[in-house]
């Protein structure tokens, strides 16, 4: 009888998804289809993505987004992708999209269903016209609303220890898909040649000790003073017998997080005289990475707190974030807690 050497299962993202399913009796399999769909926008993306000097998409539409920017083609691509193959099939009753001032409401037609979806289409789109990484977010909520009905905003504003999964897609070197539904982070990486997404990097945990710090220094001298004294610690200026940490920072959250969260490191976007809530959205940045983040054994933190349990007042509220490593990131609320930080100090009176 022949027998095939020991190999590694290839496990699908369907199948994993499926997998992680089966550890819940009560589960009815929605959530599986969701992700199911969700995968199949990144797939989408990711073929628009990959050729999209090619095709010649590149460069900016004329209209801008609710916060004032100009919007790209593949912005407009990957967020009508993502409601058109969510807006039919019964499992989503609202959805709201970081390119929308109002909330995306599910067709009269169509059965709304039982979960909320929240999503950033492309993350660090002026990375597009440089070929450089960008993204996905997703972030999953079950409705609180009565069950039969339309979503309202008030299932879309939950803190984020609330959330069933979240999800992000990296479109780099190879497309990447990584998820959590509260049972670890668990990443794929898409065989354009197959059109699979297969588990490449099973329950990712956040090494340490960490290697990189992520920050824009070009706004150094607007930074409060509990910042400044942080960032110079992670560069070991106070200390010279101590090895600091790498600087990497790319303009595209997905990619920096990304690459922190299998490295090891610390990701920030905190409040400045310029940004005084930091620049990152809540409910469609900050809430998804800082679950998989947790997940991975790490942290997320305003500057004062966790931010899984800040409650979202507004569906395009900006928070400052502080990403990474639990201990790095717990260093930077006592740098802000010690020192004091003016920005720090007044987004936290209006927290
Ligand atoms: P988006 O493209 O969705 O608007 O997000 C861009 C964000 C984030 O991805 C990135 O970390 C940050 O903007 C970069 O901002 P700065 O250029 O101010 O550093
Ligand atoms: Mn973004
Ligand atoms: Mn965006």
């Amino acid at each position: 009888m022949t027998s095939f050497p020991p190999e590694p299962p290839l496990i699908t993202i369907e199948r994993h998804i499926l997998q992680q399913q089966g550890h819940h009796p009560e589960a009815t399999g929605r959530l599986t289809q969701l992700l199911y769909d969700i995968a199949l926008a990144a797939k989408l993306i990711a073929r628009e993505t990959t050729r999209a000097g090619i095709a010649n998409i590149l460069g900016a539409t004329t209209s801008e987004n609710v916060h004032g920017e100009t919007q790209q083609k593949l912005d407009v691509f990957a967020d009508r992708v993502i409601f058109r193959l969510n807006d039919h099939t019964g499992r989503v009753s609202v959805m709201a999209s970081e390119e929308h001032d109002e909330l995306l409401r599910i067709p009269e037609h169509h059965k709304p269903g039982y979960y909320v979806l929240i999503y950033d289409p492309l993350d660090g789109s002026s990375n597009i016209d440089v070929n450089a990484p960008v993204g996905t977010i997703f972030a999953i909520h079950r409705k609180r609303t009565p069950e039969d009905g339309h979503g309202t905003v008030q299932d879309v504003l939950q803190t984020g220890t609330e959330l069933v999964a979240a999800a992000y897609v990296i479109y780099g070197s190879s497309t990447m898909m990584v998820y959590s539904t509260g049972e670890g982070v668990h990443g794929f990486t898409l065989d354009p040649s197959i059109g699979e997404f297969l588990l490449s990097h099973p329950n990712i945990r956040i090494p340490s000790p960490p290697q990189y710090y992520s920050v824009n220094h070009a706004y150094q001298r607007d930074w409060g003073e509990g910042v400044r004294r942080y960032v110079r610690w992670l560069q070991a200026l106070d200390d010279p017998q101590r090895e600091p940490l790498s600087h990497r920072y790319i303009g595209s959250m997905i990619a920096d997080v990304h690459r922190n969260l299998l490295r090891g490191g610390v990701f920030l976007y905190p409040p400045d005289r310029k940004h005084p809530h930091g620049k990152l959205r809540l409910t469609y940045e900050a809430q998804p990475l800082a679950f998989l983040c947790a997940q991975a054994g790490g942290y997320a933190s305003d500057g004062v707190g966790d931010i899984l349990k800040l409650q979202p007042r507004d569906l395009h509220q900006r928070v400052p974030v502080f990403m990474g490593n639990r201990e790095l990131v717990e260093r930077a609320e006592a740098f802000i807690r010690e020192h004091g930080d003016e920005w720090v100090a007044q987004y936290a009176a209006q927290r």
